[in-house]
């Protein structure tokens, strides 16, 4: 059996940053959003767990070891199953790395959701859910797709309407932003006393939600790198009818109201040192049929 697979990118429509909780980590009301941008998986059945990178763009600091997701996740399922399983996964990579899109969180989700068919493991998806929330706070999202909430460390994940955007542009300033240090600026500069509560919102439409979104991470981001903010007013004065900045940065996004706008968005910023993509959401239907793909 080989399974070829599609880990798509996220987006977060909106990310409220709370209080420092106990374990370390902040306290989120996220929505996030899967999007067509994607890097593609190839498992097959092999004696050992190995990872093979192919990526023209990136690759030199990815590892291949047990520090790359991939393969912590393929390790945390045979502990879990406790017994000898092997794979050997090819990794073809896309998304851009430490740009607040979930590559790697996305990858793997993935690599849990195939190897659990490839193995024949049989686990529920609360299981998953749960084995990804090892793995970081992104990674259980993508076992759902589609537009979801993530709430507590943001592992606590609802499914929402789909939100859908047609017209979507990413622009990445070529530079990466670490999370750690972009977190580590919010507890510095933001006063604990004045720190308002996480608000719960319901959307039913995609404009009921651009009249909301915030990036709490924003301020802390653009100080690291001043590009992001020059980004965002390119982008609104291409006719753009929402921009924010996704994740903890660097990558921006931008929801145009039209395909022409889209396409003169992108063919202008094109000709900047920037990264830039044109995408659109991907809902959570279109997501579980479009992940795996198993053949003999
Ligand atoms: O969970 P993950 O490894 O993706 O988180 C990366 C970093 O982001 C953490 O080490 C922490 O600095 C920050 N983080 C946080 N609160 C969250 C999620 C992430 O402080 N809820």
């Amino acid at each position: 059996m080989i399974i070829n697979a599609r880990a798509y990118a996220k987006i977060n429509w909106l990310l409220e940053v709370g209080s420092l909780r106990e374990d370390g980590y902040h306290e989120l009301s996220t929505l996030f959003q899967t999007i067509d941008l994607y890097d593609e998986l190839r498992f097959s059945l092999s004696k050992d767990i190995s990872l093979k990178i192919i990526d023209p763009n990136f690759s030199a600091n990815l590892p291949i070891d047990n520090k790359n997701l991939v393969i912590k996740a393929a390790d945390l399922l045979v502990n879990e199953l406790d017994r000898k399983q092997g794979v050997s996964i090819q990794l073809k990579k896309t998304i851009p790395l430490g740009g607040g899109l979930g590559g790697g969180s996305a990858d793997a989700a993935i690599t849990l959701l195939a190897l659990n068919q490839l193995w024949k493991a049989n686990l529920s998806q609360e299981k998953l859910l749960s084995l990804a929330a090892k793995l970081g706070s992104d990674v259980p999202f993508f076992i759902l797709g589609g537009t979801a909430w993530g709430k507590g460390r943001g592992i606590d994940i609802t499914a929402q309407q789909d939100i859908d955007a047609p017209y979507l542009l990413l622009v990445n300033p070529r530079q990466e932003v670490a999370t750690s240090r972009v977190y580590s600026e919010f507890d510095r500069l933001t006063n604990k006393d004045q720190m308002s509560t996480l608000a719960t919102y319901f959307f039913t439409s995609a404009e009921m939600l651009f009249a909301k979104i915030k990036n709490s991470l924003s301020p802390m981001a653009k100080a690291i790198c001043p590009q992001i903010a020059t980004i965002e007013t390119k982008l609104t004065e291409l006719g753009a009818k929402a921009v924010l900045m996704s994740g903890s940065g660097a990558t921006v996004w931008a929801v145009f109201p039209s395909a022409l706008l889209l396409e003169q968005a992108f063919e202008t910023l094109n000709k900047c040192e920037w990264l830039v993509i044109k995408s659109r959401t991907i809902s959570r239907s279109e997501y579980q049929q479009s992940i795996l793909k198993v053949s003999d």
